[in-house]
């Protein structure tokens, strides 16, 4: 095993990431810095990441952000032996920025260069606080992407097992927080009114969970228009919207077909260890029930704390720690930033 500190760029959205981490000979990682820039709050009278805006802001925040976790790792450009970047997917604009940034710090360090993928990259950063990860089924849910993911192994091909047909679980998130008043990103604050509220209050729908339905597919759009009907109603007959029962019924609705067939996946494919990632992942709703129903399926669940599940550079750090210590073919300098890059 090749041991070596490894920087690692993701601006796949509307975060500037930059980690470092270093692996050791016999593979365990350690996480040095883990700097985040985000332009969330430009957006946010947008209702949604405006692509335009998240890559102006990826270019006036990289060269900053490379600076601070170099000198918050303790290191200086001598000490890297090889740079990281999220290729795919994402938005175009925003992938390029840090594609072109990886690149230019490759070859002016002279270090092997490797273009990772942003969902292998999510699952990757659960070795960081919970060591090496054995094959393991992934849940990755986030304002991008709902993906159930079949991972034996990080540096080899993962296989995705299902997604959602329309919207993602974090979209359906911010799109029933804004109809409900409540802030962009809306997720943390469904997931704080949430508390307050009574789950079974409305029985919302839970979406492709049929008998004849995809097993590991996921649809959230049905339950979005569901809710927007529900406070509508409300609204009409000028009765006051019990927001946060209307919140934690929706809440519900999400985490209850994402841990079903999550643990239904891991058991159909063998695996008895479930990851979760991407910035849902940081629900605490999910979090407990993914935690009550692996319990019950006698799987082992492994989630990284928060601030590791949303977009970081230490997700991306750690996937190329791994590929590094593998001694894994690095990427040419021609890598291109693929905004539909496959798992
Ligand atoms: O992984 P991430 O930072 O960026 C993307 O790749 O999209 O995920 C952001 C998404 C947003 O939709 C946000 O509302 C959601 O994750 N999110 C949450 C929570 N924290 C962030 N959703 C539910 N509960 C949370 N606590
Ligand atoms: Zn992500």
């Amino acid at each position: 095993m090749t041991s070596g500190l490894v920087l690692g760029i993701e601006t796949s959205c509307d975060e500037t990431g930059v980690g470092i981490v270093r692996v050791d000979a016999d593979g365990t990682t350690t996480l040095l810095a883990n700097e985040i820039s985000s332009s969330v709050e430009e957006h946010a009278r947008f209702g949604g990441v405006v692509p335009e805006v998240a890559s102006r802001a990826h270019l006036q925040a990289m060269v900053p952000a490379v600076h601070r976790a170099m000198t918050t790792a303790g290191i200086t450009a001598r000490d890297v032996d090889a740079v990281a970047v999220t290729a795919g997917p994402g938005l175009s604009g925003a992938l390029l920025v840090g594609v072109a940034a990886a690149k230019a710090y490759a070859a002016a360090w002279d270090v092997p260069l490797y273009g990772v993928n942003h969902l292998a990259a999510h699952v990757a950063v659960d070795t960081l606080q919970n060591g090496p990860l054995p094959p393991a089924l992934a849940l990755l849910v986030s304002g991008g992407h709902s993906s159930l993911l079949s991972v034996p192994d990080l540096a080899g091909p993962v296989t995705p097992l299902g997604a959602t047909i329309d919207d993602a679980a974090g979209e359906a998130f911010d799109k029933v927080a804004r109809l409900l008043g409540l802030p962009f990103p809306g997720g943390p604050h469904i997931d704080r009114v949430a508390r307050d509220g009574d789950p079974s209050a409305v029985a919302f729908p839970r979406g492709l969970t049929g008998p004849r339905d995809a097993p590991f597919d996921f649809s959230f759009s049905g339950l979005k228009t569901a809710v927007a009907r529900h406070v509508e109603a409300l609204e009409r007959a000028g009765t006051p919207v019990p927001v946060a029962d209307v919140a934690a019924s929706f809440q519900e609705a999400v985490v209850d077909v994402l841990t079903a067939k999550a643990v239904r996946a891991a058991r159909e494919h063998g695996m008895d260890v479930l990851c979760l990632g991407g910035g849902v992942a940081a629900n605490s709703r999910l979090r407990a029930l993914a935690q009550d129903r692996c319990d019950a399926a006698g799987l082992v669940l492994r989630v990284p704390r928060p601030v590791l599940c949303t977009d970081n550079g230490a997700m991306v750090a750690a996937l190329g720690a791994h590929l590094l210590a593998r001694d894994a073919a690095p990427s040419p300098l021609a890598l291109p930033a693929d905004s539909s890059l496959p798992v």
